[in-house]
């Protein structure tokens, strides 16, 4: 997109703000495949390819092809020495981190990560290379300077621990797509979510800070000996929100699902977007948890209608995905990706905090709110396709809006489902005293309840499923098959995903069907190259088939692998910390296309791998007791290419 005045040149304040809308004068490239992400550097610019996995070399100017280099499909994040000459890049659903010779356009070595690697960054040193994960807390680190396959390392990164009670360990994190280099290079920012962590029903959204000299987390886990005057009976029994070793140090005050990050140097200051609220957050980046610090929210689409018979979203900007700065750190771009487009932000010249009265002001009695003159004052439209209809356009915006009073409180769809894939969490389905219904919590310290007495209540545990490419049966839906249609499944999840006590079955339809369109029409399923069976997966499906084993006959291969029944299940024990689960035990037979990609498994997750899945099944599901070790393994394998 040519930068031209209208979006480099803010208007001179004026209140209310001036707002320029214009269309993009762009050069446009065709490129082989879905882009993810785009690095520009002097000479080239990379763009990441996710199926089929490529990083394509680009000219600036001209965007001639100067190359292409096959890597794992689904590529995703690309980071580039400080010498420019390696790139590496990270690839999501086969879990794989590559680097790239730039001159010799090859690639030097590939390595196996944990579960989709996202975010990628380089030291300043150009000694070390940090990859952040949409599943689970850890990062990776790799060695940059290595020409051989380096091993990587697993960096512990607790999850918001300021904000986690002393000795919890379960806390865990996804969506880790972001991660950011303090100018001098001495802190790596992670930015995610904390399963778990206190205050909200899903946890929070924090940005983590890593010492890189040592890889040491900034903030400490939070320990030692208790503060105050607390009973011993009071600190091993938390029947209130207060700390067991004294008071919660922060509540995060950052947006859900951050996506994107910039650091702005001259208020050190960190720009953080995220895709369920439209707006920039400007946060404390010398804090050692910038998350829990707000300097101020650049609100980026409009303001959201209030009138409960419309869907409120702001009209101007969905699920904000990227960001960039000008060379003076004045103005902002923030790309929208449910919008198809780019909105200018006019930014305070020295990182002032804000004052509620440049958002909000008294009439007739009764708080409104107004736009801000810091803020957007131009929004550019992409010449991107038009969406097939406007009923797929809302559903995509609905599916990333976590803002929508009706649909969400804080998380969308996304958060839980990114890219219609799943978080890898057991989430808990438990009731409180309110809302009188039915609602999900991430983790135990938050299943607790406020002031109460009783023994603590912690749900029933409910891993989330894949939806990408598995919805495309009338139903049933849900694990226990509690939902007969796709939209009614969606009506009951804004019940669950919030609390939501609207049953206005009109108002919930209305935001329901259109994101189921969006669900089978816009999700885009995981890579899956076309290629022969090797003889042992054709030994495996073979078995899989096999009327001995019955696998097959639940899990029929016409139809997505599942032949939608529901049946009682045996050899389930109640995990530690979860509720019994109420009878009658009907489970629905889950599809098991992508069954490779989405450990852990069963409602409870209760098997790690499906190595383990198998090798404890017996004879709990079809027949496995017969089997060879070697036939066990060819299963799997072939389990690994649906
Ligand atoms: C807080 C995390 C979370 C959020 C937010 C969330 N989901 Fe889910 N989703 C889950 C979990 C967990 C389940 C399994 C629950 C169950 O079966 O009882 C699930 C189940 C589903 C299913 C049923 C899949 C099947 O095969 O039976 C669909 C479809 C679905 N979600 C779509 C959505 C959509 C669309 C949204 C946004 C409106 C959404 N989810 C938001 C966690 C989430
Ligand atoms: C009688 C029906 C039935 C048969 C036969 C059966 N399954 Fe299942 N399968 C289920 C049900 C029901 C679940 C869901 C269990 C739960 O809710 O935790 C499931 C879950 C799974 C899962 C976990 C999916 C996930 O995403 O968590 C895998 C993998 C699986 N089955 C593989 C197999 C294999 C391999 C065989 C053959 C040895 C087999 N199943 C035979 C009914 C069946």
């Amino acid at each position: 997109v040519e930068l031209s005045a209208d979006i480099t040149a803010p208007p001179p304040i004026a209140d209310p703000p001036e707002i320029r809308f214009g269309d993009a004068k762009e050069t446009h490239v065709d490129l082989p495949g879905r882009p993810a992400q785009v690095l520009s550097l002097p000479g080239k610019i990379l763009v990441t390819i996710r199926d089929p996995g490529l990083l394509v070399i680009l000219e600036p100017g001209s965007m001639k092809e100067l190359g292409r280099v096959s890597v794992a499909a689904d590529a995703w994040g690309v980071a580039v020495s400080p010498d420019a000459q390696a790139a590496f890049v990270t690839s999501a659903w086969t879990h794989t981190l590559t680097k790239i010779d730039l001159s010799a356009k090859k690639v030097l070595w590939s390595v196996e990560t944990a579960r989709e690697p996202r975010g990628v960054i380089v030291t300043q040193d150009g000694k070390s290379v940090y990859v952040n994960h949409l599943v689970g807390a850890d990062l990776t680190k790799v060695d940059a300077t290595a020409n051989d396959a380096p091993n990587p390392q697993r960096i512990v990164l607790p999850p918001d621990p300021l904000n986690t009670f002393t000795g919890d360990k379960s806390v865990s994190a996804s969506q880790g797509y972001a991660l950011l280099l303090s100018p001098d290079g001495s802190r790596l920012y992670a930015s995610r979510h904390a399963l778990g962590a206190l205050w909200g029903w899903n946890g929070n959204p924090t940005i983590d800070g890593l010492s890189v000299a040592d890889d040491q987390p900034l903030a400490p886990a939070r320990g030692g000996k208790p503060l105050g005057t607390l009973t011993v009976e009071e600190l091993t029994m938390p029947s209130s929100w207060a700390d067991r070793s004294g008071s919660i140090a922060g509540i995060a005050t950052m947006s859900s699902q951050p996506r994107a990050m910039v650091y702005r140097k001259k208020t050190h200051h960190i720009l953080s977007v995220s895709e369920s609220m439209v707006v920039i957050d400007e946060l404390d980046a010398l804090s050692i948890s910038p998350g829990t610090i707000s300097n101020r929210r650049y609100r980026l689409g409009g303001l959201a209608p209030k009138e409960p018979t419309k869907i409120q979203i702001p009209p101007h900007c969905g699920a904000p995905s990227g960001i960039a700065l000008s060379d003076d750190e004045d103005v902002a771009w923030v790309y929208c990706r449910t919008t198809d487009n780019v909105v200018a932000v006019r930014l305070t010249p020295d990182g002032d905090r804000s004052l509620n009265s440049e958002t909000s002001f008294l009439a007739r009695g009764a708080y409104h709110s107004k736009l801000s003159p810091w803020g957007p004052f131009a929004y550019v439209k992409l010449p991107a396709p038009a969406p097939p209809s406007e009923d797929y356009a809302l559903g995509r915006r609905l599916y990333y809006d976590g803002t929508e009073p009706v649909m969400s409180g804080r998380q969308s769809c996304a958060g839980c489902h990114p890219d219609g894939r799943d978080d890898g969490h057991v989430w808990r389905e438990h009731k409180p005293r309110w809302p009188d219904q039915n609602i999900f919590a991430a983790g135990p310290s938050i299943t607790r309840e406020v002031g109460s007495e009783e023994k603590p209540k912690y749900g029933v545990p409910r891993q989330t499923p894949m939806i990408a490419g598995r919805v495309k049966a009338l139903g049933p839906y849900g694990w226990r098959s509690e939902s007969a249609t796709l939209v009614d499944r969606l009506k009951a999840g804004f019940g669950l995903h919030m609390g939501n006590v609207v049953t206005d079955g009109a108002t919930l339809r209305f935001r329901a069907e259109p994101i189921s369109i969006f669900l089978r029409d816009g999700l885009v399923p995981p890579p899956h190259p076309e290629r022969e069976l090797t003889a042992q997966e054709a030994q495996g499906k073979a078995i899989f088939e096999n009327p001995k084993t019955q696998c097959a006959t639940c899990h029929a291969p016409k139809s997505e692998f599942t032949d939608r029944s529901t049946m009682p299940l045996r050899g389930f024990k109640t995990l530690p910390l979860f509720d019994e689960e109420k009878a009658p035990l009907g489970y629905k037979v889950p599809s098991l296309l992508f069954v490779g990609g989405t450990a852990p498994y069963y409602h409870d997750g209760s098997a790690p791998s499906l190595e383990e899945l198998i090798e404890k099944n017996q004879d709990r599901m079809g027949h496995t007791m017969q089997l060879t070790a070697d036939e066990r393994a060819a299963l799997v394998a072939y389990l690994k290419t649906l």
